[in-house]
C-alpha cells in the first residue's frame, strides 16, 4: 500500500496550530488530527476519577482498560473515552492543566502512540502537537515547528476563548501559556522541541494566510 502523506505540526501552547492545520487540512485534502485532544481526554477521565493529575499514581491506573478513541462527526474531530463523546470537557482550563501533568507521564505517552500512529498509517493527515516530528511521525513527509512571542499566543487564547463565550483575562491565560511551555518544554520523555529536520515557522507578524500559505507551498510537491 502507498505510504500516505503525514505531516506533522508541532509548536507550543496557542501558537495557532490547529486553526493552522484545519486550514492546511481543507486546503490540501488531508485529515486534521489535534493529539492535544487525546492528552486532554486522559487528563479529564483522572479528574473524573478524582485523582490529582500531578500524582503518576493517581494518572497510570486510569489507563487500564482505557479506550481513547478519535471520531470525525461532520468533519470534525471528536475524542471519545470508553465510548463517551468528552470533546465538550476538554477545552476547560482544568483540562490543559491536567493534560499538560498527564502528558509528562511516560505510561500515558506510551499508550497514546499507537493510536497516532495507526491514524497516519490509514489516512493522508496533519497531525499537530509536540512531539509529531520527533517521536510519533519520525518519517513524515513534512515537517513543521510553529513558534510565536509568548504575549502573542496570549493574545491570540485570549481572542479565542472569548469567541467562543468563555471567560478569558489575559494575565491568567499568559500566566498559564507560561507555566505550561515551561513544563512542556522541559520534561524528561518526549519534550516540546523541534525535530532537526523541522521547517520553524516563526508566525509572530505573521498573518494565518501567511503561514498557511508558506506550509501548504512546502507540503504541495509531496502531494502532487
Ligand atoms: O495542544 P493542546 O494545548 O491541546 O495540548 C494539551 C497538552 O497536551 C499540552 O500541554 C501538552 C500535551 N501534548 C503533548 O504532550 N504532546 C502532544 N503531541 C500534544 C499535546
Amino acid at each position: 500500500m502507498p505510504k500516505h502523506i503525514n505531516v506533522a505540526l508541532d509548536g507550543p501552547a496557542g501558537v495557532g496550530k490547529s486553526t493552522t492545520a484545519k486550514a492546511v487540512a481543507k486546503k490540501l485534502g488531508l485529515i486534521y488530527v489535534d493529539t492535544g485532544a487525546l492528552y486532554r481526554a486522559v487528563g479529564v477521565c483522572v479528574l473524573d476519577r478524582g485523582g490529582d493529575t500531578e500524582k503518576a499514581e493517581d494518572v497510570v491506573p486510569v489507563l487500564d482498560g482505557l479506550k481513547i478513541e478519535i471520531r470525525y462527526i461532520d468533519g470534525e474531530q471528536h475524542v471519545f473515552a470508553n465510548g463517551r463523546d468528552v470533546n465538550g470537557l476538554i477545552r476547560t482550563p482544568a483540562a490543559s492543566k491536567a493534560s499538560s501533568d498527564v502528558s509528562k507521564v511516560p505510561e500515558v505517552r506510551a499508550f497514546l502512540l499507537e493510536t497516532q500512529r495507526e491514524i497516519a498509517r490509514e489516512n493522508d493527515c496533519i497531525m499537530d502537537g509536540r512531539d509529531i516530528g520527533t517521536v510519533i511521525l519520525p518519517d513524515a513527509s513534512a515537517k513543521f515547528f510553529l513558534t510565536a512571542d509568548p504575549a502573542e499566543r496570549a493574545r491570540r487564547r485570549v481572542a479565542e476563548m472569548k469567541e467562543k463565550g468563555m471567560d478569558a483575562d489575559f494575565d491568567t491565560v499568559f500566566a498559564d501559556m507560561k507555566a505550561r511551555d515551561l513544563q512542556d518544554s522541559t520534561r524528561a520523555v518526549a519534550p516540546l522541541r523541534p525535530a532537526p529536520d523541522a521547517v520553524l515557522v516563526d508566525s509572530t507578524h505573521m498573518s494565518l494566510e501567511e503561514v498557511v500559505d508558506t506550509i501548504c507551498r512546502m507540503i504541495k510537491p509531496s502531494v502532487n
